[in-house]
């Protein structure tokens, strides 16, 4: 007989909570909702439970404060630490995060050893490198959540602009989860025309910029967190092509094994095939002069960062 999946969600707060419902209003398998936070989880879980009955959702959700009830888990999506606020980069965050997600990296290579992780903490690239050594687990198990929203954002206003629907525009944004992030234009079409002949530059280059800073956008207009169900349906998509083996190819943060002629081990926004193995292939594209050069200084970006996380 099949087994059910399960699915932790460590962090239950704005994304968690979402990821929650997400899982459970597309049939995923059984969550398990941490945080350290007291009752908080266990409320969100009973409140998803009284929603199940109204969409039939045949999940159990089990809130929790011990580490211990993610054994067995098929995969891990982590949202522990702390948001981002108004005035703050992604990168102010690093040592408090750092801390959070090292306890949290522990609990995981402890009780949930064969598990793939997601990462979505910020900042995104640099914690999920830290998940990485922290658990030692391969590279294809551990990749961050960043690509697949930076995209989404990217489709969104390429498809507003366009005036079509957002299902018509395929696109790749790659590099770190931050301002360096790069929309590769050379790649990003409406039904296989490619952008620039159907937007001007003068028109494409403020859409790029507002995706660039479009996570800024929403914390400057929430003021009390950052965005939280964009990400969580991007870490969804990517739970859905590991556990059903779907293969899609998609930009994710990656260890780097020298691709695009990236250093080896830095972590980062690169296209990938994700299946049942986790990372799959990193995708080697023809990126133009300008998109590898934008590409280094990302890495670049993300690198200064590592020798503060003292792993
Ligand atoms: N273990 C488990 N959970 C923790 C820990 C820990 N050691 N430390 C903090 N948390 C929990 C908090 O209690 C909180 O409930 O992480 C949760 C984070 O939730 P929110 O503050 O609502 O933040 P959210 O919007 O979900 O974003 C989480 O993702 O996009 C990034 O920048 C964002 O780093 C932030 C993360």
């Amino acid at each position: 007989m099949a087994s059910r999946n399960k699915i932790a969600l460590i962090g239950a707060g704005q994304i968690g909570g979402t990821l929650a419902l997400l899982c459970g209003l597309r049939n995923l398998g059984d969550v398990v909702l941490f945080d350290i936070v007291q009752d908080m989880p266990q409320g969100k879980a009973l409140d998803l439970t009284h929603l199940a009955p109204v969409f039939g959702c045949d999940f159990s959700i089990k809130g929790t404060n011990n580490i211990a009830d993610i054994a067995g888990a098929n995969v891990c999506v982590v949202t522990s630490g702390l948001p981002r606020k108004p005035g703050m980069s992604r990168d102010d965050l690093v040592k408090t995060n750092a801390a959070i997600v090292k306890t949290v990296a522990e609990g995981i290579k402890q009780h949930a050893p064969g598990a793939l992780v997601i990462v979505i903490t910020n900042p995104l690239d640099a914690m999920t490198y830290m998940m990485q050594k922290v658990t030692g687990f391969p590279a294809r198990m551990v990749l961050g959540m960043a690509g697949v929203l930076d995209t989404a954002r990217y489709q969104a206003h390429l498809a507003e602009e366009l005036k079509v629907s957002v299902k018509s525009v395929s696109a790749f944004v790659l590099g770190g989860h931050g301002d360096s992030m790069v929309p590769v234009r050379s790649f990003t079409t409406c039904n296989g025309v490619p952008v620039d002949k159907l937007i001007a530059p003068e028109k494409l280059e403020p859409i790029e910029k507002r995706v660039r800073n479009s996570g800024g956008e929403v914390v400057a207009l929430l003021k009390t967190g950052s965005a939280f169900y964009s990400p969580a349906a991007s870490a969804i998509q990517m739970v859905e092509s590991y556990l059903f083996d779907q293969r899609r190819v998609l930009a994710a943060a990656v260890q780097s094994n020298g691709e695009y002629g990236l250093n080896k081990g830095v972590y980062l926004g690169l296209p990938i095939i994700l299946g049942k193995n986790g990372v799959e292939k990193i995708v080697e594209i023809d990126l133009s002069a300008a998109e590898k050069e934008a590409l280094a200084k990302s890495a670049k970006e993300v690198e200064a960062i590592l020798p503060l996380l003292g792993v």
